[in-house]
């Protein structure tokens, strides 16, 4: 049932192309210019008042949700909070009926994000949930959704599950930005073209697997690693290093690439791998002076660059390319070859890639 892959995981990883095409097969309708996704339509009003979007979510849908923050706030100008469900719930926060709650999980069955659900509803929040799992309880418990269509995934550290949901919310926030005036005709238009486009350009990324895997080869015993994003790109950063974490046991640390000198920095050395996003258009100019930065402490770079970057190239020990889409997209193309280096760590080291040890699919206890 692994379709002749060696784990599940990779597996997942390469159905990512089909897997996004899925989530917004029939909602996206690129050449008219329409995103139509029932659960939203049926309740615009709510969120086109709605005072701020809280997200709430626990580890890798954390993550998407903070790509949501970035993408809510930037297309539909609505403020966003990104909380973990397990804080959320127990911090007495303030939610009114004007906030809507938007509730990411893959599994649906999460007990800190279930419990945080029923918290919100309790206080008067519209909830609105993100799921795969077609019928978990989260999905029942919330008043409406938008599942991401990825199909099962089976290996416990989440890949497919991240980039859908990554494609559900940047559809709500492309449909509220096309609402609300916030994004003009033109650029709406433009970004369901390039959407579109996704699905050709993972596939086209996962044909650089086996330079991944030579990276992956480089680095495999290292004991701990930096991942640096800025932008759209600092929650990859994140998931990054959480993927490796996972299923590697390698520690590794995300961060936005600015924060870098106000402390990770003194951890840098010959010995520390250090994973930078550097794409195009997210604060180029800026990720280029941390890239020089880390060299001058003699630390070793593998850069995330946009087709046809020639000055990180000049610095970094290692060029991954991703295909050239727009900023706000960037992180459904960046995501996977950090995937697939953790994949290939993890299995130079012989780990247990779909089990990985204490973790558990879907985490039913708090
Ligand atoms: O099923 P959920 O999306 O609610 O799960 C949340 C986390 O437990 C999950 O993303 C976890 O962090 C994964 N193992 C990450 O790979």
């Amino acid at each position: 049932e692994k379709g002749g892959y060696d784990h599940f995981m990779l597996k997942e990883i390469y159905e990512q192309p089909k897997a996004i095409t899925d989530t917004y097969r029939g909602r996206m309708l690129a050449d008219e210019g329409i995103i139509r996704m029932s659960g939203v339509d049926d309740n615009l009003q709510k969120f086109l008042n709605a005072d701020r979007i809280i997200i709430i979510a626990c580890g890798t849908s954390w993550h998407a949700g903070l790509v949501g923050e970035y993408l809510f706030e930037d297309m539909a100008r609505i403020p966003v909070e990104v909380e973990y469900a397990s804080e959320f719930r127990y911090r007495n926060p303030i939610i009114t009926s004007k906030d809507v709650v938007i509730a990411i999980s893959q599994s649906g069955e999460t007990a800190d994000t279930l419990a945080a659900i029923k918290l919100a509803k309790s206080k008067g929040a519209f909830v609105f949930g993100v799921c795969n799992v077609v019928g978990s309880s989260i999905a029942r418990e919330t008043h409406a959704g938008a599942y991401t269509h990825a199909g099962p995934e089976i290996g416990v550290a989440s890949t497919k599950a991240f980039t859908t949901q990554i494609t559900v919310l940047s559809l709500i926030a492309l449909k509220l930005g096309e609402e609300k005036g916030t994004l003009s005709k033109n650029v709406f238009h433009t970004y369901l073209q390039r959407m579109q486009l996704i699905p050709g350009k993972v596939e086209e990324l996962l044909k650089i697997d086996k330079k991944v895997q030579e990276i992956a080869r480089v680095y495999k015993d290292a004991t701990n690693c930096l991942y640096l994003g800025r932008g759209f790109n600092f929650p990859v950063a994140l998931e990054g290093a959480l993927k490796l974490k996972e299923i590697s046991y390698i520690h590794a640390e995300g961060y936005p690439a600015a924060e870098m000198k106000h402390g990770p920095i003194a951890l840098i050395d010959e010995n520390m791998p250090i994973f930078v996003i550097a794409t195009n258009k997210g604060h180029y100019e800026k990720v280029v002076s941390n890239i020089q930065e880390i060299k001058a402490r003699s630390g070793k770079i593998i850069a995330i660059v946009t087709e046809g970057d020639t000055e990180v190239k000049k610095i970094a020990d290692h060029v991954i390319e991703i295909p050239e889409t727009e900023e706000a997209l960037t992180p459904l193309l960046t995501t996977i070859p950090l995937q697939l280096l953790s994949y290939h760590i993890a299995v130079f080291l012989e780990k247990d890639v779909d089990q990985p040890r204490n973790l558990a699919k879907a985490v039913t206890v708090e």
